[in-house]
Protein backbone atom coordinates (compact mmCIF):
# COMPACT_ATOMS: atom_id res chain seq x y z
CA UNK A 1 0.00 0.00 0.00
CA UNK A 2 1.24 3.43 -1.33
CA UNK A 3 1.96 6.05 1.49
CA UNK A 4 -0.92 8.50 1.74
CA UNK A 5 -0.14 12.33 1.26
CA UNK A 6 -1.99 13.82 4.28
CA UNK A 7 -2.98 17.08 5.86
CA UNK A 8 0.08 16.42 7.93
CA UNK A 9 2.10 16.77 4.96
CA UNK A 10 1.01 19.69 3.98
CA UNK A 11 1.65 21.15 7.01
CA UNK A 12 5.13 19.53 7.43
CA UNK A 13 5.86 21.14 3.75
CA UNK A 14 5.38 24.67 4.91
CA UNK A 15 6.72 23.87 8.71
CA UNK A 16 9.98 22.23 7.37
CA UNK A 17 11.06 25.01 4.95
CA UNK A 18 11.40 27.32 8.07
CA UNK A 19 13.11 25.55 10.47
CA UNK A 20 15.70 24.06 7.92
CA UNK A 21 15.98 28.05 7.10
CA UNK A 22 17.21 28.92 11.01
CA UNK A 23 20.36 30.13 10.82
CA UNK A 24 21.62 29.16 14.15
CA UNK A 25 22.41 26.00 14.57
CA UNK A 26 21.62 25.11 18.17
CA UNK A 27 18.22 27.03 17.39
CA UNK A 28 17.35 24.58 14.65
CA UNK A 29 18.23 21.62 16.43
CA UNK A 30 16.18 22.89 19.64
CA UNK A 31 13.11 23.60 17.19
CA UNK A 32 13.72 20.25 15.97
CA UNK A 33 13.99 18.23 18.95
CA UNK A 34 11.08 20.17 20.84
CA UNK A 35 8.54 21.07 18.57
CA UNK A 36 8.42 17.41 16.78
CA UNK A 37 8.68 15.92 20.26
CA UNK A 38 5.89 17.79 21.70
CA UNK A 39 3.53 17.33 18.21
CA UNK A 40 4.47 13.43 18.93
CA UNK A 41 3.13 13.94 22.54
CA UNK A 42 0.09 16.08 22.03
CA UNK A 43 -0.81 13.10 19.02
CA UNK A 44 -0.01 10.26 21.64
CA UNK A 45 -2.51 12.09 24.37
CA UNK A 46 -5.36 13.34 21.97
CA UNK A 47 -5.52 9.20 21.42
CA UNK A 48 -4.86 8.28 24.78
CA UNK A 49 -7.58 10.58 25.84
CA UNK A 50 -10.09 8.51 23.04
CA UNK A 51 -9.88 11.52 20.37
CA UNK A 52 -10.30 10.78 16.61
CA UNK A 53 -6.80 10.34 14.66
CA UNK A 54 -8.20 13.73 13.44
CA UNK A 55 -7.93 15.54 15.95
CA UNK A 56 -4.79 13.80 17.25
CA UNK A 57 -3.58 15.03 13.36
CA UNK A 58 -4.88 18.83 14.86
CA UNK A 59 -2.60 18.45 17.91
CA UNK A 60 0.50 17.23 16.34
CA UNK A 61 0.47 20.41 14.03
CA UNK A 62 -0.14 22.66 16.90
CA UNK A 63 2.64 21.03 18.71
CA UNK A 64 4.53 21.56 16.35
CA UNK A 65 4.20 25.13 15.87
CA UNK A 66 3.67 26.01 19.52
CA UNK A 67 7.33 27.58 19.95
CA UNK A 68 7.95 28.02 16.53
CA UNK A 69 8.39 32.05 16.52
CA UNK A 70 10.65 31.47 19.60
CA UNK A 71 13.06 29.71 17.55
CA UNK A 72 12.77 31.68 14.50
CA UNK A 73 13.54 34.76 16.22
CA UNK A 74 15.38 34.74 19.58
CA UNK A 75 14.16 37.73 21.14
CA UNK A 76 10.45 36.11 20.99
CA UNK A 77 11.04 34.01 23.86
CA UNK A 78 9.22 36.19 25.94
CA UNK A 79 6.53 35.59 28.54
CA UNK A 80 4.15 36.43 25.89
CA UNK A 81 5.54 34.54 23.64
CA UNK A 82 2.76 32.29 23.53
CA UNK A 83 0.72 35.06 21.84
CA UNK A 84 2.90 35.73 19.66
CA UNK A 85 3.77 32.22 18.31
CA UNK A 86 0.16 31.87 17.66
CA UNK A 87 0.09 35.13 15.39
CA UNK A 88 2.97 34.22 13.51
CA UNK A 89 1.88 30.57 12.82
CA UNK A 90 -1.26 31.72 11.59
CA UNK A 91 0.75 34.22 9.29
CA UNK A 92 3.30 31.86 8.18
CA UNK A 93 1.45 28.24 8.10
CA UNK A 94 -2.16 27.92 9.29
CA UNK A 95 -3.20 30.93 6.57
CA UNK A 96 -1.47 28.68 3.57
CA UNK A 97 -3.29 25.18 4.49
CA UNK A 98 -6.17 24.22 2.36
CA UNK A 99 -7.05 20.89 3.76
CA UNK A 100 -8.44 22.34 6.90
CA UNK A 101 -12.08 23.91 7.87
CA UNK A 102 -11.95 27.28 9.71
CA UNK A 103 -13.20 25.42 13.32
CA UNK A 104 -9.80 23.22 12.45
CA UNK A 105 -7.78 26.23 12.06
CA UNK A 106 -8.99 28.03 15.02
CA UNK A 107 -8.72 25.05 17.14
CA UNK A 108 -5.08 24.82 16.02
CA UNK A 109 -4.51 28.81 16.56
CA UNK A 110 -6.20 28.55 20.01
CA UNK A 111 -3.62 25.77 21.17
CA UNK A 112 -0.53 27.59 20.65
CA UNK A 113 -2.10 30.77 21.99
CA UNK A 114 -2.98 29.06 25.53
CA UNK A 115 -0.31 27.01 25.90
CA UNK A 116 1.64 28.84 28.96
CA UNK A 117 -1.30 29.28 30.67
CA UNK A 118 -0.56 25.86 32.42
CA UNK A 119 -1.73 27.25 35.60
CA UNK A 120 -5.40 27.54 34.10
CA UNK A 121 -7.24 24.30 32.86
CA UNK A 122 -8.89 25.25 29.79
CA UNK A 123 -10.59 23.96 26.43
CA UNK A 124 -9.80 20.33 26.20
CA UNK A 125 -7.55 20.84 22.81
CA UNK A 126 -5.68 23.26 24.84
CA UNK A 127 -4.81 20.67 27.23
CA UNK A 128 -3.75 18.48 25.47
CA UNK A 129 -1.00 20.93 23.64
CA UNK A 130 -0.57 22.27 27.50
CA UNK A 131 0.07 18.83 28.76
CA UNK A 132 2.09 17.54 25.45
CA UNK A 133 4.80 20.85 26.39
CA UNK A 134 5.02 20.06 29.87
CA UNK A 135 5.76 16.06 29.48
CA UNK A 136 8.02 16.36 26.42
CA UNK A 137 10.04 18.48 28.85
CA UNK A 138 10.08 15.91 31.43
CA UNK A 139 10.96 13.37 29.05
CA UNK A 140 13.73 14.66 27.66
CA UNK A 141 15.45 13.79 31.06
CA UNK A 142 13.16 11.53 33.37
CA UNK A 143 15.64 12.06 36.18
CA UNK A 144 15.58 16.08 36.12
CA UNK A 145 13.26 16.62 38.72
CA UNK A 146 12.69 20.46 37.64
CA UNK A 147 10.08 19.43 34.90
CA UNK A 148 9.24 16.14 36.41
CA UNK A 149 7.75 16.68 39.71
CA UNK A 150 5.43 19.66 38.13
CA UNK A 151 1.63 18.74 38.99
CA UNK A 152 0.89 18.89 34.99
CA UNK A 153 3.54 16.14 34.25
CA UNK A 154 2.29 13.88 37.26
CA UNK A 155 -0.94 14.03 36.27
CA UNK A 156 -0.24 13.47 32.54
CA UNK A 157 2.67 10.19 33.07
CA UNK A 158 -0.24 8.87 35.45
CA UNK A 159 -2.49 9.22 32.35
CA UNK A 160 0.00 7.35 30.22
CA UNK A 161 1.88 5.03 31.56
FE1 LIG B 1 7.17 24.56 24.43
Amino acid sequence: MDRQYTRLDEARNIIDPIIKGIKDEEAKRGAYVHLYGVGLMASLIALKRGYSREVAELAEIAGMLHDLLTYVDRNEDTDDHAHKCADHAREAVLNHLKSFTTEELDMIYSGIYNHSDKHVEGHWFDEIVKDADAAQHALRNPVEDYFYNAPRVQRVLQELI
